[in-house]
C-alpha cells in the first residue's frame, strides 16, 4: 500500500560551486523553525536539522525510521565552532581539523553540554565533521546553528548519493531536498574516535586511513566480525546495515581465483532460476559474457575514486531490478578501498574468502 505522504516534499536545484543565496535563505528559515533539509555534502547527502533543538533531532530519527540508540553526526562550518559542541578539543583534533577539515573525517570527541542527548543517543561523546561541500557549509552558516546530519536514506537502506535517492526514501518526510547533484565522493565520512588511548576508525571511509596514518602515525581500525578462514560461506556473521532484497556475497581473495569462484556460483544459482547479477569492475566483465545474468560495473579496479563514487547508486540499480543474488568483488584494502570492502561486508548476508590453491593463508 502506498503511503500518503505526510507533507509535500519540494526538491529544490542549487549551484553546487556556487550557490544561490536566496536558495540557502530559504533552506535555513526550515532548519531554524525546526525543520528537515536534505543537503548535499561531499560524500553522501545528509538529512539536517537544528542540532541544539531535541524536537527537530528528534525529527530525524522519525523520517528515517532510525533507532534512537545510533547517535548522529554533528556538521559545522568551520574549526572554531568544535568548542561549541566539543567539551574539550585536544591538540591532536585541532591538527586533524587543521589538515583534513573541511573535508570527509569525522572526529568522536566529549560532548558539550549544548549538544542534547539526543544527538548522541545518550553518549557522552560527540561526532562531529566540517563538509567539504560549498552548499552544506553555506547552509550551516546561514542557518547559525550546527547541524546534526544523517545520510538521508531510510534507516538500513544504502546512502544517498543523488537528491533522487533522497526522494525515493524520504518524499513526504522533509521539507526540502537541494539537489546540487551527484556528491563527489561516494561513499560516507571515515569516523575517528579520539577518545580512546590510541585513535580507532569506527567507521572507514571518504579519507584513507593511509592519510590519516601520515599524520598520526598508527591509528587502530575497529574490527569487523570476519569470515572464518576455511573459505566457507559466513552467513548471519556481520553486523548488516544496508540489506538488499537480493542475497549479496561478497568475495575476497586474489582477483583471478574470485572471479573464477564468482562464475562458477552464478552459473549454479542461474541453473537453479534466479535472478542473477555480479557487481563488478570493468575489466571483469569478460569473464561473466556467455551468463544469463545482469553484469553492473562500477568503474576500473584501480580507480576507486570512481568505484566508491558509483557503489552504492549500483547497490540500488539492482535492487530496483529485483536481483535475487548480488555476487561482488572485493577492491582491496587500500586508500577507498577499506571503505568499499566496508560497505559490501555490510550489504552481504555471506562472504566468501578464496585462496590460491598452493596458498596456506588467504590473502
Ligand atoms: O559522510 C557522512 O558522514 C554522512 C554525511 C551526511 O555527513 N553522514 C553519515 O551519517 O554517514 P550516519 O548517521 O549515516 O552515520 C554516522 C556514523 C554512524 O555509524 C554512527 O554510529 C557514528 O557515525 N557516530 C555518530 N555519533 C557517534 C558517537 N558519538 N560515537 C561513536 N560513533 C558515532
Ligand atoms: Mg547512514
Amino acid at each position: 500500500m502506498e503511503e500518503v505522504p505526510a507533507m509535500p516534499t519540494q526538491v529544490v536545484p542549487v549551484r553546487s560551486d556556487d550557490p544561490e543565496p536566496e536558495v540557502i535563505a530559504q533552506a535555513a528559515a526550515v532548519i531554524r523553525r525546526g525543520g528537515l533539509v536534505a543537503f548535499p555534502t561531499e560524500t553522501v547527502y545528509g538529512l539536517g536539522a537544528d542540532a541544539l533543538s531535541p524536537a527537530a533531532v528528534a525529527r530525524i530519527f522519525d523520517a528515517k525510521g532510525r533507532p534512537a540508540y545510533d547517535p548522529i553526526i554533528v556538521h559545522v562550518a568551520d574549526s572554531e565552532a568544535l568548542s561549541r559542541v566539543a567539551q574539550e578539543v585536544p591538540q591532536v583534533a585541532c591538527r586533524l581539523a587543521e589538515t583534513f577539515w573541511p573535508g570527509p573525517l569525522t572526529l568522536v570527541l566529549p560532548r558539550a553540554e549544548a549538544v542534547p542527548p539526543t544527538v548522541t543517543a545518550g553518549r557522552d561523546t560527540v561526532a562531529v565533521r566540517c563538509p567539504d561541500h560549498p552548499v552544506a557549509l553555506a547552509l550551516i552558516q546561514a542557518a547559525g546553528t550546527p547541524i546534526a546530519a544523517p545520510s538521508a536514506n531510510r534507516f538500513g537502506g544504502p546512502s544517498p548519493t543523488t537528491a533522487q535517492h533522497v526522494l525515493d526514501d524520504l518524499a513526504g518526510q522533509v521539507e526540502l531536498i537541494l539537489d546540487a547533484g551527484p556528491t563527489p565522493i561516494g561513499v560516507e565520512s571515515t569516523v575517528l574516535d579520539l577518545t580512546q588511548a590510541v585513535p580507532t576508525i569506527l567507521r572507514p571511509g571518504g579519507l584513507p586511513r593511509e592519510a590519516l596514518e601520515a599524520v598520526l602515525g598508527p591509528v587502530a581500525v575497529l574490527e569487523q566480525a570476519k569470515a572464518p578462514e576455511t573459505g566457507l560461506p559466513s552467513p548471519g556473521l556481520l553486523p548488516r546495515h544496508y540489506a538488499p532484497q537480493a542475497q549479496l556475497c561478497l568475495f575476497l581473495g586474489p582477483t583471478e581465483v574470485a572471479r573464477e569462484a564468482m562464475r562458477r556460483e552464478a552459473q549454479a544459482q542461474v541453473a537453479d532460476g534466479r535472478r542473477v547479477a555480479v557487481l563488478v569492475a570493468d575489466e571483469d566483465v569478460e569473464a561473466f559474457t556467455g551468463l544469463d545474468l545482469t553484469v553492473e560495473t562500477v568503474g576500473p579496479a584501480d580507480d576507486l575514486t570512481t568505484v566508491a563514487r558509483r557503489l552504492f547508486g549500483a547497490l540500488r540499480t539492482l535492487d530496483a531490478q529485483k536481483m535475487e543474488v548480488i555476487l561482488a568483488r572485493d577492491f582491496g584494502s587500500r586508500g577507498l578501498g577499506l571503505a568499499i570492502r566496508d560497505r559490501l561486508r555490510r550489504a552481504a548476508s555471506k562472504v566468501v574468502e578464496v585462496s590460491r590453491p598452493d596458498d596456506t593463508q588467504p590473502q
